[in-house]
Protein backbone atom coordinates (compact mmCIF):
# COMPACT_ATOMS: atom_id res chain seq x y z
CA UNK A 1 0.00 0.00 0.00
CA UNK A 2 1.35 3.65 -0.91
CA UNK A 3 1.89 6.08 2.01
CA UNK A 4 -0.56 8.34 0.38
CA UNK A 5 -3.54 5.00 -0.16
CA UNK A 6 -2.79 4.24 4.11
CA UNK A 7 -4.03 7.91 4.83
CA UNK A 8 -7.76 8.11 6.47
CA UNK A 9 -8.87 11.03 4.47
CA UNK A 10 -10.92 13.03 7.49
CA UNK A 11 -14.90 14.23 6.77
CA UNK A 12 -15.90 17.70 7.75
CA UNK A 13 -18.98 19.00 8.27
CA UNK A 14 -18.77 22.84 8.73
CA UNK A 15 -21.97 24.48 9.70
CA UNK A 16 -22.48 28.01 9.10
CA UNK A 17 -25.04 30.74 9.57
CA UNK A 18 -23.43 33.83 7.68
CA UNK A 19 -21.01 34.74 5.76
CA UNK A 20 -18.91 32.04 5.68
CA UNK A 21 -15.81 33.10 5.25
CA UNK A 22 -13.85 30.88 7.46
CA UNK A 23 -15.35 27.85 5.68
CA UNK A 24 -13.81 29.37 2.24
CA UNK A 25 -10.44 29.97 3.79
CA UNK A 26 -10.77 25.96 4.48
CA UNK A 27 -11.73 25.32 1.11
CA UNK A 28 -9.07 27.30 0.02
CA UNK A 29 -6.87 25.77 2.27
CA UNK A 30 -7.53 22.02 0.60
CA UNK A 31 -7.59 23.55 -2.75
CA UNK A 32 -3.78 24.52 -2.46
CA UNK A 33 -3.24 21.56 -0.89
CA UNK A 34 -2.03 23.04 2.79
CA UNK A 35 -4.49 20.53 3.85
CA UNK A 36 -4.23 17.50 2.90
CA UNK A 37 -6.59 14.45 4.07
CA UNK A 38 -9.39 16.29 4.36
CA UNK A 39 -12.55 16.86 2.63
CA UNK A 40 -15.32 18.88 3.17
CA UNK A 41 -18.13 17.00 2.90
CA UNK A 42 -21.30 19.34 3.72
CA UNK A 43 -22.01 22.46 4.59
CA UNK A 44 -25.37 23.48 6.90
CA UNK A 45 -26.67 26.60 6.97
CA UNK A 46 -30.08 27.45 9.33
CA UNK A 47 -30.31 30.19 7.26
CA UNK A 48 -31.61 30.40 3.73
CA UNK A 49 -29.74 32.72 2.76
CA UNK A 50 -26.13 32.46 4.15
CA UNK A 51 -23.53 33.44 1.67
CA UNK A 52 -21.81 30.37 3.33
CA UNK A 53 -24.17 28.18 1.08
CA UNK A 54 -22.96 29.66 -1.86
CA UNK A 55 -19.47 29.47 -1.60
CA UNK A 56 -19.86 25.78 -0.85
CA UNK A 57 -22.20 25.01 -3.69
CA UNK A 58 -19.22 26.66 -5.86
CA UNK A 59 -17.31 24.26 -4.80
CA UNK A 60 -19.21 21.78 -6.02
CA UNK A 61 -19.95 20.57 -2.16
CA UNK A 62 -23.04 19.35 -1.33
CA UNK A 63 -25.00 22.22 0.85
CA UNK A 64 -27.97 21.90 3.05
CA UNK A 65 -30.21 24.51 4.45
CA UNK A 66 -32.02 23.16 7.49
CA UNK A 67 -34.48 25.35 8.55
CA UNK A 68 -34.70 25.89 12.81
CA UNK A 69 -38.54 25.37 12.18
CA UNK A 70 -38.95 22.26 14.19
CA UNK A 71 -37.98 21.91 17.94
CA UNK A 72 -34.39 21.64 18.93
CA UNK A 73 -34.18 17.60 19.39
CA UNK A 74 -35.95 16.81 15.96
CA UNK A 75 -33.62 19.50 14.51
CA UNK A 76 -30.98 17.68 16.07
CA UNK A 77 -31.90 13.87 14.73
CA UNK A 78 -32.18 15.13 11.18
CA UNK A 79 -29.23 16.63 11.92
CA UNK A 80 -27.20 13.31 12.78
CA UNK A 81 -29.17 11.49 10.32
CA UNK A 82 -27.51 13.64 7.72
CA UNK A 83 -23.79 13.21 9.26
CA UNK A 84 -24.36 9.59 9.34
CA UNK A 85 -25.20 9.91 5.36
CA UNK A 86 -22.16 11.70 4.60
CA UNK A 87 -20.04 9.87 6.70
CA UNK A 88 -18.63 12.82 8.54
CA UNK A 89 -16.25 12.52 11.01
CA UNK A 90 -15.32 16.05 12.09
CA UNK A 91 -17.77 18.99 12.32
CA UNK A 92 -16.62 22.06 12.41
CA UNK A 93 -18.94 24.94 13.47
CA UNK A 94 -17.87 27.89 11.90
CA UNK A 95 -19.73 31.39 12.43
CA UNK A 96 -22.78 28.81 13.37
CA UNK A 97 -25.64 30.76 15.49
CA UNK A 98 -27.41 27.50 17.47
CA UNK A 99 -26.80 25.82 20.39
CA UNK A 100 -26.71 22.45 20.67
CA UNK A 101 -28.19 20.33 23.36
CA UNK A 102 -25.73 18.09 25.62
CA UNK A 103 -26.82 14.74 24.49
CA UNK A 104 -26.26 15.72 21.05
CA UNK A 105 -22.86 16.98 21.73
CA UNK A 106 -21.95 13.89 24.12
CA UNK A 107 -22.96 11.81 20.66
CA UNK A 108 -19.61 13.58 18.98
CA UNK A 109 -17.12 13.76 21.30
CA UNK A 110 -14.00 15.43 20.55
CA UNK A 111 -15.39 15.32 17.02
CA UNK A 112 -16.96 19.07 17.06
CA UNK A 113 -15.06 22.33 16.80
CA UNK A 114 -16.21 25.98 17.06
CA UNK A 115 -14.58 28.79 16.49
CA UNK A 116 -15.33 32.21 18.58
CA UNK A 117 -14.26 35.33 18.42
CA UNK A 118 -12.23 35.93 21.47
CA UNK A 119 -9.55 34.43 23.77
CA UNK A 120 -10.82 31.40 25.64
CA UNK A 121 -8.55 29.52 28.66
CA UNK A 122 -6.79 26.29 27.75
CA UNK A 123 -9.08 24.49 29.15
CA UNK A 124 -12.38 26.74 28.95
CA UNK A 125 -12.73 27.32 32.51
CA UNK A 126 -12.28 30.07 34.42
CA UNK A 127 -13.38 34.28 33.88
CA UNK A 128 -10.03 35.55 33.05
CA UNK A 129 -7.48 35.31 30.96
CA UNK A 130 -3.66 36.26 30.53
CA UNK A 131 -2.70 37.86 27.57
CA UNK A 132 0.85 36.93 25.85
CA UNK A 133 1.87 41.09 27.20
CA UNK A 134 0.40 40.07 30.86
CA UNK A 135 -2.77 41.72 30.72
CA UNK A 136 -5.62 39.95 32.42
CA UNK A 137 -8.53 40.49 30.20
CA UNK A 138 -12.36 38.98 30.75
CA UNK A 139 -13.36 35.95 29.38
CA UNK A 140 -15.82 36.63 27.17
CA UNK A 141 -18.28 33.88 26.08
CA UNK A 142 -21.55 33.67 24.31
CA UNK A 143 -23.21 36.58 21.53
CA UNK A 144 -21.41 39.95 20.46
CA UNK A 145 -18.06 39.15 22.22
CA UNK A 146 -16.22 41.32 19.88
CA UNK A 147 -18.03 44.49 20.74
CA UNK A 148 -17.99 43.24 24.68
CA UNK A 149 -14.73 43.24 23.99
CA UNK A 150 -14.23 46.92 22.90
CA UNK A 151 -16.56 47.93 25.65
CA UNK A 152 -14.67 46.38 28.41
CA UNK A 153 -11.81 48.73 27.05
CA UNK A 154 -9.29 45.63 27.11
CA UNK A 155 -6.45 46.33 24.52
CA UNK A 156 -6.10 42.47 23.35
CA UNK A 157 -8.53 40.42 22.25
CA UNK A 158 -8.51 37.74 19.41
CA UNK A 159 -9.78 34.15 18.53
CA UNK A 160 -9.75 30.67 19.93
CA UNK A 161 -10.88 26.77 18.20
CA UNK A 162 -12.00 24.90 20.65
CA UNK A 163 -13.46 21.58 21.77
CA UNK A 164 -17.82 21.95 21.61
CA UNK A 165 -18.99 20.66 25.60
CA UNK A 166 -22.31 21.42 27.05
CA UNK A 167 -21.35 24.17 28.25
CA UNK A 168 -21.61 27.22 25.69
CA UNK A 169 -17.69 28.46 25.15
CA UNK A 170 -16.14 26.79 27.72
CA UNK A 171 -14.63 23.18 26.10
CA UNK A 172 -10.26 22.71 25.87
CA UNK A 173 -8.74 24.99 23.96
CA UNK A 174 -7.22 23.47 20.47
CA UNK A 175 -5.53 26.83 19.18
CA UNK A 176 -6.05 30.88 19.95
CA UNK A 177 -4.60 34.18 18.63
CA UNK A 178 -4.56 37.37 19.88
CA UNK A 179 -5.41 40.65 17.80
CA UNK A 180 -4.58 43.84 19.26
CA UNK A 181 -7.30 46.23 19.81
CA UNK A 182 -6.67 50.02 18.04
CA UNK A 183 -7.48 53.25 19.50
CA UNK A 184 -10.27 53.86 16.57
CA UNK A 185 -11.66 50.64 16.32
CA UNK A 186 -15.20 49.86 16.06
CA UNK A 187 -16.73 46.63 16.24
CA UNK A 188 -16.53 46.10 12.22
CA UNK A 189 -13.06 46.90 12.08
CA UNK A 190 -12.01 44.74 14.71
CA UNK A 191 -14.18 41.69 13.49
CA UNK A 192 -12.60 41.81 10.61
CA UNK A 193 -8.80 41.78 11.26
CA UNK A 194 -9.99 39.36 13.95
CA UNK A 195 -11.33 37.28 11.08
CA UNK A 196 -8.15 37.84 9.37
CA UNK A 197 -6.07 35.78 12.45
CA UNK A 198 -9.06 33.56 11.94
CA UNK A 199 -8.80 32.16 8.44
CA UNK A 200 -5.03 30.96 9.36
CA UNK A 201 -6.41 29.47 12.97
CA UNK A 202 -9.39 27.21 11.77
CA UNK A 203 -7.04 25.81 9.01
CA UNK A 204 -4.28 25.09 11.77
CA UNK A 205 -6.86 23.89 14.18
CA UNK A 206 -7.78 21.18 11.64
CA UNK A 207 -3.81 20.51 11.28
CA UNK A 208 -3.96 19.96 14.90
CA UNK A 209 -7.04 18.01 15.06
CA UNK A 210 -5.31 15.27 12.90
CA UNK A 211 -5.15 15.43 9.03
CA UNK A 212 -5.77 11.81 8.08
CA UNK A 213 -5.42 10.57 11.23
CA UNK A 214 -8.63 8.80 12.43
CA UNK A 215 -10.73 10.22 15.72
C1 LIG B 1 -16.33 34.38 13.13
O1 LIG B 1 -15.80 35.57 13.63
C2 LIG B 1 -16.44 33.31 14.19
O2 LIG B 1 -15.46 33.42 15.18
C3 LIG B 1 -17.79 33.60 14.79
O3 LIG B 1 -18.59 33.97 13.70
C4 LIG B 1 -17.77 34.55 12.68
C5 LIG B 1 -18.07 33.82 11.41
O4 LIG B 1 -17.55 34.49 10.29
N1 LIG B 1 -18.29 32.47 15.53
P1 LIG B 1 -17.68 33.86 8.83
O5 LIG B 1 -19.15 33.51 8.62
O6 LIG B 1 -16.80 32.65 8.75
O7 LIG B 1 -17.24 34.95 7.90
Amino acid sequence: MSDDASKVTRRIAVLVSGSGSNLQALMDAIESHELSNVEIALVVSNKANAVGLQRALTHKIPALYLPWSWTRQEVEAKLAAVFALFQIDLIVLAGWMRIFTPDFIASYPNRMLNLHPALLPDDGQGNTFTTSNGSVVPVLRGLHVVKRALEAGVKVTGSTVHYVTPEVDAGPMICRAEVLIEDNDTEETLHERIKQVEHKLIVEAIKIVGEGRKI
